[in-house]
């Protein structure tokens, strides 16, 4: 593997192996244009990217456009009911195909009317068929892998891509052990913010507690930062805690000390965070997109068993978004801005024996893996 640290200074680091010994990625890593180049082509376009849950196509001619960074992604359910990821893009002249969202029969370019139908097959186009050799084959999408997991869309420009079950083996079998809801839940509220932080720097906040008695006050009386733990796997990141009480709507401090519930979050490589809170049965999924080197835009999902959240529901949904979110999001824009200051490069983590709140080495972990995926380990 290529080493950019001894080509070229931009890529230096001090990151070692040993999480005692190492020190955080350097400020370059999360200002510099030409990192987040590179990670376009070796993070976003090699590894599995949530897109939203199965329910957004739950009939067969559902469909839903998005995108990874730059790349319009066409996600649509066939009459055979298998859901299947294309490029969104017109193998004719290359117009988008869809937009949006919706229900089709079959997908009819805005430009010249070529038709391709839900699985991807070239339909029909005028005069085509007088063309020399026109191959149809040729004129079908280009397809992009997919996965449901967990009832979650998640796909992969890598056609090499190893599945993602491989790569996060008994993920899905654990999240379902917490939450046996899973297959009612359905999307009950979403926001987005934008954040004026590289993505990393958001995903290096998400990974540690370490800050959490200092920043989040609430937090740690919902959570027991006593036996707070953090687990790395390969791919995947794992912190726990018992649940010190449920979100009332009140979110009295003090109260139902009695209400014993856990708490559960885990980070997937690269940019998909889920939290299991203590209380009623949820999923909180929380999408990191980078917008540029220094702009990242978050999108928080709430998942309940009904539409409309219930009144401790609205509480958690109402902490998160006025409470939880603009704490981090304060945190890391200053970190953002201290990563300019010509008197920072770089930092060291802290880590104890226990693996506990206050340990780092979910962060070494994850600077590891972009580091191997730049080709700069
Ligand atoms: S670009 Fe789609 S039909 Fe011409
Ligand atoms: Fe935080």
């Amino acid at each position: 593997m290529r080493s950019m640290a001894s080509q070229n200074t931009k890529w230096a680091h001090r990151y070692q192996e040993d999480v005692e010994r190492s020190y955080t990625l350097p400020n370059t890593y999360y200002t510099n244009p030409e990192v987040l180049a590179e990670e376009r082509e070796a993070i976003f376009f090699k590894n599995w990217i949530c897109v939203g849950h199965q329910e957004k196509v739950a009939k067969p001619g559902d469909y839903f456009t998005t995108l990874i960074l730059d790349q319009n992604i066409l996600i649509a359910k066939g009459k055979d009911d298998v859901i299947r990821a294309f490029y969104n893009v017109c193998p004719h002249r290359g117009h988008e195909l869809a937009s949006g969202e919706g229900n089709k029969a079959i997908f009819s370019c805005p430009y010249h009317a070529w038709t391709f139908q839900l699985d991807g097959k070239f339909n029909n186009g005028r005069a085509v068929r007088q063309m020399k050799d026109f191959n149809e084959q040729e004129a079908c999408l280009r397809p992009v892998k997919l996965e449901v997991f967990f009832n979650f869309l998640f796909i992969n420009l890598d056609p090499q891509a190893v599945p993602l079950r491989q790569m996060m083996p008994g993920l899905e079998e654990e999240i379902r052990g917490r939450v046996p809801e899973l297959d009612r839940l359905t999307l009950a509220h979403r926001t987005s913010y934008t954040i004026k932080a590289n993505w990393k720097n958001v995903v290096d906040n998400y990974l540690e507690c370490h800050h959490c008695v200092i920043a989040h006050p609430q937090l740690v009386e919902l959570v027991d930062m006593s036996n707070y733990r953090v687990e790395t796997f390969d791919y995947h990141i794992k912190q726990t805690g018992t649940g010190k009480q449920r979100l009332g709507c009140e979110l009295a401090v003090g109260e139902g000390k009695d209400a014993v519930e856990t708490y559960a979050s885990y980070w997937l490589w690269p940019t998909l965070a889920l939290d299991i809170m203590p209380g009623e049965p949820g999923l909180i999924m929380m999408y990191m997109i980078p917008d540029g080197p220094e702009q990242t835009i978050e999108h928080l999902e709430f998942y309940y068993l009904q539409k409309e959240p219930t009144e401790e529901g609205w509480a958690n949904i109402e902490y998160q978004d006025k409470i939880l979110t603009p704490e981090d999001i304060e945190l890391v824009e200053s970190v953002q801005r201290g990563l300019h200051s010509r008197g920072y490069v770089d930092g060291r983590y802290v880590v104890d024996q226990l693996r506990s709140s206050i340990s780092e080495h979910g962060v070494h972990h994850f600077h590891g893996l972009v580091l191997k995926a730049l080709g700069a380990l």
